[in-house]
């Protein structure tokens, strides 16, 4: 399946078989997050993948909507604030510089701005969302393309999640990604026309 097949055919699925999903199709969809773009290639996400049906099931209090413990894999979603610490944004500007995607004096820009040395310190920026949700989506499309379905999952409670899965205080859990065998085949979903998403400019 091509790309523009993937983004149009893919579909939030809400119901899964019960088959596990298979090791290979699990790694590819990881690696669609793990080559997603970021700002400075700070590559602030980081994930939990849980398919113990037990741990699953401890979570069921911090998720409304069943289908999402009962796909067969589950992805948590989460940000590092420890991406945002001067000593990884320096080691991050040092391997863009390295591999010729910037050059030094653009990277001062970034170098000369004042950022914590402790993740404790660290206000998770806008531009760590859109990273997550790039790498999420690219998870996504991967996800389509191997004949899986899936649905981003924001309605549940995060707190609880990093409670019940002891993650450590630097994480912070943003989304859920349920991933298994579609059991069903849903029609494409409403959507704005083309003309009202095109803003006319103030000139
Ligand atoms: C950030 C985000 C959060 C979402 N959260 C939920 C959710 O918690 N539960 C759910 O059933 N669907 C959720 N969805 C799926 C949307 O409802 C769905 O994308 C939209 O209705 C369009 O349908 P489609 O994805 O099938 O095209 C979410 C989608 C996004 C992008």
């Amino acid at each position: 399946m091509d790309c523009s097949e993937a983004i149009k055919t893919r579909r939030s699925i809400r119901e899964y078989s019960s088959r596990p999903v298979s090791q290979e199709h699990l790694d590819r969809v990881l690696e669609a997050a793990r080559l997603a773009p970021s700002a400075t290639n700070r590559q602030p996400w980081r994930f939990v993948l849980l398919t113990d049906p037990e741990i699953k099931k401890s979570l069921s209090g911090a998720v409304p909507q069943r289908f999402v413990l009962e796909a067969p894999a589950l992805f948590v979603c989460c940000l590092d604030r420890r991406a945002y610490t001067g000593n990884m944004v320096r080691k991050r500007m040092d391997e863009l510089i390295q591999a010729g995607a910037i050059s030094r004096e653009s990277a001062g820009y970034i170098y000369n701005r004042k950022m914590p040395e402790n993740a404790s310190e660290v206000a998770l920026p806008a531009a760590a969302y859109i990273d997550l949700g790039i790498a999420v989506q690219n998870m996504v499309i991967q996800a389509t393309a191997l004949g899986l379905g899936s649905c981003w999952v924001r309605l549940f409670n995060p707190q609880q999640f990093h409670e019940i899965l002891k993650l450590p205080p630097e994480i912070e859990v943003v989304a859920l990604l349920p991933l298994g065998y579609p059991e069903q085949s849903p029609p494409p979903r409403p959507r704005l026309r083309r003309e009202d998403i095109m803003l006319e400019i103030g000139l």
